[in-house]
């Protein structure tokens, strides 16, 4: 060996004497200076969790950016004046470092993040407030983290009100809209009592949750989790925890739970694994509707050719189209389990947000694609793709309602963000692009309970919610928001209107 080799491999063996010392270091940094808002294992406390799962979104120099100058109006301050920029780098770099055990979430966990705001029956049973109860919207905004509860007749803001930090996977209305339910990132599920504008009781399922799902008869809560691995059923009333159900596929993999939603002509919530190519089916009701006791609920498991990533169920919850990694979609019978038919969608179809809608005496559904820049029209009579709509980008959320001609899709990814494409729901074409905010984001369609309108956001810290007549298309008002992300109509999403996800 050379001279220069030699100090290669001085410097070499330095290095590696020293890095277990410098993440030591930087441990002892996180413990001296973070544990105490964002919990000592990084699961999150005041701030939220540190860890890769949830950081997902974060890029490490956004991260490196909020630890040096902090977040204005938020507990979470600014560390330059305290901390080198090497020791920053170094708690950027350990945050993303994945954790080395599963986190414990249990119920002994649960019940210690539990509170009860207000007893089920302590409110009154009435709404305080007058308007259309029939059409209000839930519209989250996650630049601050509140929502805001809007009238859907006169486009007016009834209240706003602190959520979670990183709400997602769509809050949940229930019990003929008094009640809304909302999931955070970190797994907070929080209960907001509509008629009394207060929450009434939350706690965390979780640690790193994926969404939610009401059963119909108003009963029960599950959640799917990412961290741990499984799912948490709640009793509703209080959302004190029911049931714990480990995500185990039948060869004793564990495995993330990508999502659940309410099946209720089946009285079940259905439940896709991640890592494992299982669709889970939890009834709570008998085949009479009657209720099942939190531990006789009979798991079902159906097994699939491949793992799916994201799922729609049809209007009749008798079939599930699911895609799958690498490509392509399955279409499963829920009652035999069998695999009836493949779509032949490339790239990664965002089924989740997919609709349907009547035509030419057949069904239709509608898909945008997180990887291609088309949206694909299927006969679900045949399964046979039947049209693909090029669009200028991969779109995220498509939507439409039963009393409009035209569907409306966002195209989510790409220079083409701030587009928004109107299709008419017969001649399966484009017929007019919008620009609603020129360079913002926009996306995420709902309608009002009539049709007669459609709310688009603009996703950005300065944004906007903006009404649309959905006849003529022109605007009529436009509200300011912060990063308002979804919004959700009490009347659509309760009558499972076809124009929306559930
Ligand atoms: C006094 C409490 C507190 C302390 C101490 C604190 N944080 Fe925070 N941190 C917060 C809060 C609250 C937020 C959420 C701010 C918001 O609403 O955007 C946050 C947000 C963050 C975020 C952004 C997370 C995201 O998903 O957007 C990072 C990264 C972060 N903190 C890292 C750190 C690190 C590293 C330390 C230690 C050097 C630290 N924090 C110390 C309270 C704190």
């Amino acid at each position: 060996m050379n001279v220069s080799g030699w100090v290669v491999g001085f410097v070499l063996l330095v290095s590696w004497l020293w890095a277990p010392l410098l993440l030591a270091d930087t441990a002892a940094l996180y413990q001296q200076y973070c544990a105490e808002c964002h919990h000592p294992d990084r699961l999150g406390a005041i701030g939220p969790a540190l860890i890769p799962q949830n950081l997902h979104r974060l890029r490490k120099k956004q991260a490196i950016e909020v630890i040096s100058h902090g977040r204005p109006a938020t507990q979470m301050a600014p560390f330059a004046d305290r901390l080198s920029p090497a020791q920053i780098a170094a708690l950027a770099d350990y945050i993303y470092t994945p954790l080395a055990r599963m986190p414990v979430w249990g119920m002994k966990e649960m019940r210690a993040n539990h509170r009860i705001l207000h007893p089920p029956g302590s409110l009154p049973a009435r709404p305080t407030f007058k308007a259309d109860m029939d059409n209000l919207f839930v519209v989250v905004e996650l630049g601050d983290h509140h929502f805001t509860l809007l009238d859907g007749d006169t486009f007016t803001p009834i209240g706003r009100f602190p959520t979670r930090f990183a709400v997602h996977g769509g809050p949940k209305w229930a019990e003929g809209g008094r009640f809304v339910y909302f999931l955070s990132r970190d797994g907070w599920v929080s209960k907001f009592d509509v008629w009394n504008l207060t929450w009434v009781a939350e706690i965390r399922a979780g640690i790193n949750a994926r969404n939610l799902a009401v059963s119909d008869d108003g009963r029960w809560v599950m959640v799917a989790n990412y961290l741990p691995h499984d799912l948490v059923l709640l009793d509703a009333r209080d959302l004190s925890p029911a049931r714990i159900i480990d995500a185990k596929g039948e060869q004793g993999t564990s495995s993330r739970v990508s999502a659940v939603y309410a099946a209720p002509p089946r009285h079940s919530f259905i439940a896709a694994l991640k890592d494992t190519p299982e669709v889970w089916e939890i009834r709570y009701a008998d085949g009479h509707g009657r209720p099942l006791a939190r531990d006789k609920m009979p798991l079902r498991r159906l097994r699939l050719k491949g793992v799916l990533d994201d799922f729609f169920l049809t209007q009749d919850y008798r079939t599930i189209l699911g895609s799958t990694r690498g490509g392509g979609a399955q279409v499963i019978d829920l009652d035999s389990g069998r695999d009836i038919a493949r779509l032949d969608l490339p790239g990664l179809p965002h089924l989740s947000s997919a609709i349907t809608w009547a035509r030419n005496g057949t069904r239709v559904l509608a898909t945008p694609n997180i990887r291609k820049p088309e949206i694909a029209i299927i006969d679900t009579a045949t399964w046979k793709v039947i049209k693909r709509i090029p669009t200028p980008g991969p779109g995220f959320f498509m939507r439409s309602h039963e009393n409009t001609p035209y569907a409306w899709s966002d195209v989510f990814f790409g220079p083409h963000r701030d587009l928004m494409l109107v299709i008419d729901k017969q001649a399966l074409k484009i017929v007019k692009t919008l620009r609603p905010a020129p360079g913002k984001t926009s996306a995420h369609v709902e309608f009002t309970r009539d049709g007669r309108y459609a709310l688009v956001s603009i996703w950005d810290m300065d944004g906007a919610l903006v009404v649309y007549d959905a006849k003529t298309l022109k605007e009529v008002k436009r509200i300011p928001m912060k990063k308002p992300s979804g919004k959700y109509n009490v009347h659509n999403k309760l009558t499972r209107s076809e124009g929306t996800s559930h």
